[in-house]
Parts: C-alpha cells; sequence; structure tokens
C-alpha cells in the first residue's frame, strides 16, 4: 500500500489525512477481496523501516493502526476473516500488542479469508529471524520446507500476487522468501484512490499469465 504521502500533498492536507484515506481505501479492498474468496491476503502496513520517518508521523501511524483494528474487528469478525500479524511484534508498544492479540483471537476460529498484517515486518529481518531458529534446531540434513517452517507465518501461501501501488516498481523488503516466483503487479494509482476495480482488473490480468516456477 503506497503513495498515501503523495496522495495527501495532491490534495493539500496533511500526511496523516492522507494514511486515513489509505485506511478507507484498505476497508473496501478487504472486503472486496474476503467477497470474491482470496484464501490469504496479506497487505504491508508498516516496515521495519518506517521507524526512520518523522516521529510525529510514527505516532499517528501507531494510533490509527490501534484504531483500525479495534474499529474494523466487529465486521471483520462477522465477516469469517481470520486476522495474523506478522513482523517483530515484540518491538510494538503494549498497547497495541494488546489489540493485536484480541484482533487474532477473536478471529482465530473463523474459516473466511485470512488477513495476514505485515507489522513492523522486514523480509530480511523475518529470515534472520528465521535463520536463527533453524541453525538452533535444524540438522544439516534440513532444507527449505524445514527453514520456510521457521518463518512468522509458515502456514501462510506463497503470494500468487503481489500487488504494489503508486507506480514505485521494487519489493521494498516485502515477503522475500515468499515472493520467489510470484508474480508481480504495479498499478500507477496511489494507494488512497485502489479500489475494488483495481483490484479485480490486477487479478483478471493474473489470470492470464502463464506461470511456469521453471519448468516448461
Ligand atoms: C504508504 O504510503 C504507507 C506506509 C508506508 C505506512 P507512503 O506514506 O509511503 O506514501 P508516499 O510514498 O510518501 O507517497
Ligand atoms: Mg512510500
Amino acid at each position: 500500500m503506497d503513495g498515501n504521502g503523495r496522495w495527501a500533498r495532491e490534495h493539500h492536507v496533511p500526511v496523516g489525512a492522507g494514511h486515513r484515506a489509505g485506511a478507507r481505501s484498505l476497508k473496501r479492498v478487504v472486503r472486496a477481496a474476503s467477497d470474491w474468496g482470496v484464501k490469504d491476503l496479506t497487505i504491508f502496513s508498516f516496515s521495519t523501516e518506517n521507524w526512520t520517518r518523522p516521529e510525529g508521523e510514527v505516532g499517528e501511524l501507531m494510533g490509527l493502526f490501534g484504531e483500525l483494528i479495534d474499529r474494523e474487528l466487529p465486521e471483520l469478525h462477522e465477516e469469517g476473516v481470520r486476522m495474523r500479524f506478522i513482523g517483530r511484534l515484540h518491538e510494538l508498544d503494549e498497547d497495541l500488542r494488546a489489540r493485536i492479540a484480541r484482533a487474532e483471537a477473536t478471529t482465530a476460529a473463523n474459516t473466511g479469508m485470512r488477513l495476514f498484517v505485515a507489522m513492523n515486518y522486514g523480509a530480511r529481518a523475518e529470515i534472520v529471524d528465521a535463520a536463527r531458529r533453524f541453525a538452533a534446531e535444524c540438522g544439516p540434513e534440513a532444507g527449505e520446507a524445514e527453514f520456510a517452517a521457521h518463518l512468522y507465518a509458515p502456514d501462510m501461501r506463497d503470494p500468487e500476487l503481489v500487488i504494489r501501488t503508486s507506480g514505485e516498481q521494487r519489493l521494498s523488503n516485502f515477503l522475500l522468501w515468499q515472493c520467489a516466483y510470484s508474480e508481480l503487479h504495479f498499478s500507477p494509482r496511489l494507494w488512497p484512490d485502489f479500489g475494488p476495480e483495481d483490484l479485480e482488473a490486477a487479478i483478471a490480468e493474473y489470470g492470464r499469465r502463464h506461470r511456469r516456477f521453471g519448468g516448461r
């Protein structure tokens, strides 16, 4: 989800208003994905590098995350969505961690779409965290499957499609292990302007691609 800052500038509003517009977009897109039967949706909400932003913006984002989790939880639960969070969650403040734990616990038994929220997430951090445990627990014969079992959400499916908005064409430390064979879709739209119709178009385009996974 990229482009909240540029959207705010274009609309002559503070950056926080851009993030709140992004949250409205997120709500519509999550609902559409769930309605269309997407099984796993992972959203990149805050990276391990985003702490370098101005303190005020980081504070606003953290406040917004807590607010959103609480506000959207009833409806997501109603829809049967299962919420999971991935990242270095132990570094988040206690209040946010409590909300995260509540969202996960409340929705744990649901059977609908799994919504993974990457929060204080970095793929390199994830791989290092996994590597430490892998080295401590696994012998020299252990391979890719055993390594992947140490990622933050070992049961998460590898993404079939990765969508990045705002015209930037890079992965920026998102799911580097899991995206080895993912299809990439770069949308020129700023995240607050990205809607269900854009998701639909991205999925339709994905459906026309041929995935060979290195085979013939
Ligand atoms: C994405 O929008 C939101 C987060 C990273 C939390 P940005 O804030 O990165 O938007 P731009 O890149 O400044 O436009
Ligand atoms: Mg950005």
